[in-house]
């Protein structure tokens, strides 16, 4: 069952194929209206159920939107509304809802909640994002640096902040696509050692820097976080921005960058916490591009997971 899980988990060859069709759809709906129909419906006569167990704007909006572009149809989910969170099983759940649809995309808590769904679905899965990873998220990055900047393999990357779970999945691509990752942040919140053993193996290992301006030297493009992502208990607030308050993207960390680097940013922000507003609005930033790309770079996903 072609699921689409994580980068890590997706052939290499594969993740090549959805960017280039991502971006040769992306050109070929030129400027007309979102609501309009591409000129070919892949998805006409689909189903697609779209599950949160957690708040969305992007992810949310970015697959309704795409399906429908696509010819498919839709249903937005909230997990507290389903059995799921009344203790129906998420193999029960994934077995019925595998009766009424041809694709599912979650975005839960538990990576173990995305992997049981897989296991137990006869239709695709794609993860919305987990505590641990967010896999959509940086196929639409990778599509952005590429839109902008050509071919990512051989680049240098480097992210500044919190090793949460996009970090995660940047660290995946770095291996995937073949590109160089550096990560600058406390050593608390250094990224799971999985991560880091599992791009050492793919030939791509991720220097570790604690020095923020001297990580970012030479910078093809600087990425950075919340400091509080969803699943984060409240009460590590005050203590998460004391740590990475050092690690704030700036308009002085940004210019020790490569002159024409890019600054990248998954959405949400927290304005002038991660990143200042002048580095957000200012003039390497490639944030709004990256909100878009999440809809074509999706759309390709879905177009793979479902063969058509
Ligand atoms: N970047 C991202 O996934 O945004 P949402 O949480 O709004 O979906
Ligand atoms: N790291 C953030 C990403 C949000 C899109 C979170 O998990 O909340």
């Amino acid at each position: 069952m072609p699921h689409f899980l994580d980068i890590h988990k997706t052939d290499p060859a594969a993740l090549r194929a959805m960017i280039d069709a991502a971006l040769a759809m992306k050109a070929a709906r030129g400027d007309r209206p979102r609501g309009a129909p591409d000129d070919t419906l892949p998805l006409s006569g689909r189903m697609v159920a779209l599950i949160f167990e957690k708040p969305s704007t992007r992810t949310r909006v970015s697959f309704d939107v795409g399906v429908r572009q696509m010819g498919g149809e839709t249903m937005v989910l909230s997990g507290r509304e389903m059995q799921l969170g009344h203790g129906e099983t998420i193999a029960d759940t994934a077995r019925v809802m595998s009766r009424y649809v041809d694709l599912i995309m979650i975005r839960t808590y538990e990576e173990a909640t995305l992997l049981e769904m897989a296991e137990h679905a006869t239709v695709p899965v794609i993860n919305g994002l987990t505590n641990r990873t967010h896999p959509c998220q940086i196929m639409a990055d990778v599509m952005t640096y590429e839109e902008h900047r050509g071919p990512i393999a051989g680049r240098r990357a480097v992210w500044s902040g919190d090793g949460n779970n996009v970090f995660a999945s940047w660290a995946h691509a770095a291996a995937q696509f073949g590109f160089d990752l550096t990560f600058t942040g406390p050593e608390p919140l250094d990224p799971e050692r999985e991560w880091l053993d599992f791009a050492a193996a793919k030939g791509r290992p991720i220097t570790i820097e604690r020095d923020p301006e001297k990580a970012v030297a030479g910078a093809d493009v600087v990425i950075t976080d919340t400091w509080v992502s969803m699943h984060d208990p409240e009460s590590a607030r005050e203590r998460r921005h004391n740590q990475l308050r050092p690690y704030q993207v700036n308009e002085h960390l940004m210019s020790l960058a490569k002159p024409d680097a890019l600054f990248m940013h998954c959405l949400p922000a927290h304005r002038n916490d991660e990143a200042t507003s002048g580095v957000m609005d200012g003039p390497h930033s490639v944030i709004w591009d990256e909100a878009e790309n999440r809809l074509h770079a999706q759309k390709a996903i879905l177009r793979w997971c479902l063969g058509v």
